[in-house]
């Protein structure tokens, strides 16, 4: 028979030690050792044993029919799944509380009227959802639960027999096999598992929504997100009524693509279009502003840069950033220094990204650096020119990628002049476009072009 012995694993990392650990040698955790008994078969018995063995195919001789995916009737939702739900699949949604999770997940609910859908809330009662959705108005058809023990939720999809699931925070739900309170580690383990079961055996796709912790990390152990098939994360700032919705890890799909999404009194609402939402509509031409043409996955997004940069009060000039890298500024600022006259030392800059998005792609660096530029001599940037270059410390300025989606895209909302790297330029094609593409070379030509 198989031996039963008992080790401690690490839920973050999965370190395995013959004793328990306050603190992880391996990934310097405290407090994450839980004990779990493992069952050691010889491999002797292991190959004795009369399952079916499997066989290695050669690659092209394995066949697959394609499989159809679950639209979720939401066009940013979709595309940030690669295309829609895949059958038997298992998501996990994290955000930060009061981001629109619950939102999200139930106007999605509501809008897949043609499958048989059950709503799992270990949060909120039925009333409360049920207030909810008539906040959201949308009117749609799914069965609701509040419920938290794995044992009864089973209970009640053998009775409804939903095509989706949606459990409404996997820290909340508790399984009976397990004897810790509900969110510990081996909790969230245990139901994601038992989750990920049910999706794996009857093909129904499970959508779990998971807290995220305060440095931003998805709350529970790593292991909950090697289990799941796609993480995504809904992200944005509170302040604004934007909302970001990105995969962190997707099986099945790209991981670069967002979707966005505003949040308003009557629920969420799609923005096909943000790049005419996220340039400030503005008369007059003020300085430090400039426009970034920008890609989240394959789609281009025009995003305003607005700086301030005044004489320092105090001795250590001041430096802000909202929605930009810190580290990323100071270099820039550097870079400014050195090669454009910028006197870092004495100046207090601050810098935001309009509509309180984070942007990831390096393609804004340009933007950045003449939009400080702007307001530090106080001249405004023409009103229709955009900016998609890359800085390199030398001040040089570099590639960025797909170009020409960028200026097309830039051409149809209306600008009239572009700065790229000169490097992008050399085999573009310019006569297909009516906008004015400048390349430059290094920062400072730009700089001439624009103030000089
Ligand atoms: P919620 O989905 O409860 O967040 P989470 O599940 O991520 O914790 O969203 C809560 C916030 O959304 C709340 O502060 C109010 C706001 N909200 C709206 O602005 N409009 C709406 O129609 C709804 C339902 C919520
Ligand atoms: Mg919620």
């Amino acid at each position: 028979m198989a031996k039963a012995k008992t080790y401690y694993f690490c839920q973050e990392c999965g370190y395995q030690s013959s004793s328990w650990l306050g603190r992880c040698p391996e990934c310097g955790k405290f407090g994450t050792f839980v004990e779990e008994v493992v069952q050691t078969v010889s491999p002797t018995k292991l190959l004795a044993g009369n399952e079916p063995v499997s066989v290695p195919k050669r690659i092209q001789e394995i066949s697959y029919s394609e499989t159809t995916r679950l639209s979720t009737r939401c066009g940013e939702f979709d595309r940030v799944l690669g295309g829609g739900i895949v059958p038997g699949s298992l998501l996990l949604l994290g955000g930060e509380p009061g981001i629109g999770k619950s939102t999200l997940l139930l106007q999605t609910a509501l809008a897949m009227k043609e499958i048989r859908l059950l709503y799992v809330s270990g949060e909120e009662s039925e009333q409360q959802i049920k207030m909810r959705a008539d906040r959201i108005g949308a009117g749609g058809e799914c069965y609701v639960v509040s419920e938290t023990s794995t044992q009864r939720i089973f209970e009640h999809i053998d009775s409804v027999k939903p095509e989706l699931l949606i459990v409404d925070s996997i820290q909340t739900i508790v399984s009976d096999a397990v004897d810790s309170p509900a969110s510990s580690v081996s909790q969230i383990r245990q139901c994601t598992s038992e989750f990920q079961h049910y999706a794996k055996t009857t093909g129904t796709p499970v959508l779990l929504i998971g807290h995220i912790t305060k440095d931003g990390t998805l709350a529970g152990p790593k292991v909950m997100e090697h289990i799941v098939d796609a993480v995504l994360q809904f992200e944005g700032d509170r302040n604004y009524g934007f909302r970001v919705l990105r995969a962190l890890k997707n099986r099945f799909g790209s991981t670069a693509e967002i979707g966005i999404f505003e949040m308003q009194a009557n629920g969420l609402r799609e923005v096909p279009n943000p790049s005419e939402y996220l340039l400030s509509q503005r008369d007059e031409n003020l300085s430090g502003a400039a426009i970034a043409a920008t890609l989240e996955g394959a789609r281009p997004m025009f995003i305003e840069v607005q700086s301030l940069v005044s004489s320092a009060v105090y001795g250590t000039p001041q430096r802000n950033a909202n929605g930009f890298d810190m580290r990323r500024l100071s270099m820039l600022l550097a870079i400014l220094e050195k090669r454009c006259g910028f006197k870092l030392g004495s100046k207090d800059v601050f810098l935001n990204i309009a509509g309180g998005i984070k942007v990831n792609d390096p393609a804004i660096d340009m933007a950045v650096a003449c939009s400080i530029l702007s307001s530090n001599v106080d001249i405004p940037i023409p009103p229709r020119a955009c900016f998609a270059a890359e800085l390199g410390l030398s001040g040089e300025v570099r590639p960025v990628s797909r170009v020409e989606q960028r200026i097309s895209e830039a051409d149809r909302l209306g600008f009239e002049r572009i700065f790229i790297s000169k490097y992008n330029a050399k085999n573009l094609d310019l006569k297909r476009f009516q906008i004015e593409v400048v390349p430059v070379s290094v920062i400072e030509e730009a700089f001439r072009a624009l103030f000089a």
